[in-house]
């Protein structure tokens, strides 16, 4: 069985290095990975391939930094000459990039079976281009491997079920899984105060919107007075604080994006987590973090009814009550939220199946 993976974004490149991991271990099935350019920053993309043994990509384009009808309609131009050339049984993708959407796109129209992992997340929002991409994959997905029983919920609501055109499997969710095989090789950054929040901001919704993004930021100035932040900066946020030359205080120190294996190390030693970031809810939780969520919203909702998350938005006076709220905050990891660790042993297997059964 041939796949094709199409990868493009810092956070697949993780959930990718959990699944090859997975079918390198696996007789029987061979994988060509696409990556697409959407993330192109030595930093934001070669450090991860490298540090996590992700086989080097056959088909490498450079379409990152696009506006999003750009991007994703010369991804899949490009991915579909891949699909044509290599003839795979099934296209591989993950999450809710544009890249994601471009794979499915350009593999359906071929009657290439789509296989997406971590179907079925929402967050109701529309207004963000990772709910419309992830709602247009699962529709036209066959496989849809579902971290959560909500997920499967989630596109019951919307008439995709288990059947003869929809595959839908609860697997757990990759990230565990990644976070997991690779946590022993967890690396400290020097030079980082004693003890840190640790924040990542990057979500279209608020480095976009400049007074939300100023909000954030006097909140974060606000909470260093107190307890240092830490901010890998992303270079969208980067571009945008250079632009308007907004200002931190001193307690918040800014250090260019890390690899995985740093930031699991920025997680085990951070106190708590501030973020806008989908995997990051999680990935603090696995850590045994608290998080404050900078978003409206949330997809990962069972970490908010377990009392681990604390989802504020960009109101300035939500993020600091969360704040002094910070330390009543329990989270107990061994919690089973998202499986076992072994979602990518179960998705290969569900691959092989579908294969078997339907060809
Ligand atoms: C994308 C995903 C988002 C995901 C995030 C992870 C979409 C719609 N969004 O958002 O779901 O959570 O990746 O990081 O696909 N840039 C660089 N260097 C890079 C990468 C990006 O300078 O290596 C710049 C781009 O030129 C652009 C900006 O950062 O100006 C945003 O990049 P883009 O890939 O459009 O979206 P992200 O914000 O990274």
């Amino acid at each position: 069985m041939k796949i094709l993976t199409v990868i493009g974004a810092r956070p697949q490149f993780i959930k990718a290095a959990a699944v090859s991991a997975a079918i390198q271990q696996t007789d029987g099935i061979q994988e060509v990975i696409v990556h697409t350019g959407q993330h192109y920053d030595p930093n934001m993309s070669d450090i991860f391939f490298k540090e996590m043994s992700i086989p080097k990509p056959k088909y490498m384009f450079d379409l990152g930094g696009l506006s999003h009808g750009k991007m994703t309609g010369r991804m899949i131009e490009k991915i579909e000459e891949a699909c044509i050339k290599e003839k795979p049984d099934y296209l591989l993708v993950y999450g809710d990039t544009n890249s994601t959407l471009a794979g499915a796109l350009a593999a359906k129209k071929l009657h290439i079976n789509v296989a997406h992992v971590e179907s079925g997340l929402r967050s109701f929002n529309m207004r963000m281009p990772e709910e419309v991409n992830r709602m247009l994959t699962d529709r036209i997905s066959s496989l849809l491997f579902c971290p959560t029983d909500l997920a499967i919920e989630n596109l019951k609501r919307e008439g995709i079920q288990y059947n003869d055109v929809h595959w839908v499997v609860k697997t757990g969710d990759v990230m565990l899984d990644a976070f997991r095989l690779f946590q022993p090789y967890s690396t400290k950054i020097e030079g980082l105060p004693d003890q840190f929040a640790l924040c990542t901001l990057h979500r279209a919704e608020n480095t976009d919107d400049l007074a939300k993004l100023t909000n954030i930021l006097s909140a974060l100035n606000q909470i260093s007075d107190e307890i240092n932040v830490v901010i890998p900066l992303h270079p969208r946020t980067a571009k945008v604080i250079e632009k308007y030359n907004l200002k931190f205080a001193q307690g918040v120190k800014l250090i260019e994006p890390v690899s995985y294996f740093e930031m699991i190390g920025l997680l085990t030693s951070c106190s708590f987590v501030l973020t806008d970031s989908g995997g990051l809810q999680k990935e603090a939780f696995f850590a045994g973090k608290a998080c404050i969520t900078l978003r409206e919203e949330t997809e990962w909702v069972e970490l908010v009814e377990s009392g681990f998350n604390q989802v504020v938005g960009s109101d300035k006076s939500k993020i600091l009550s969360a704040f002094k709220n910070i330390e009543n905050v329990k989270v107990n990891p061994k919690l089973d939220l998202y499986g076992q660790g072994d979602s990518a042993y179960r998705i290969v297997k569900e691959l092989m199946k579908m294969q078997k059964e339907f060809g």
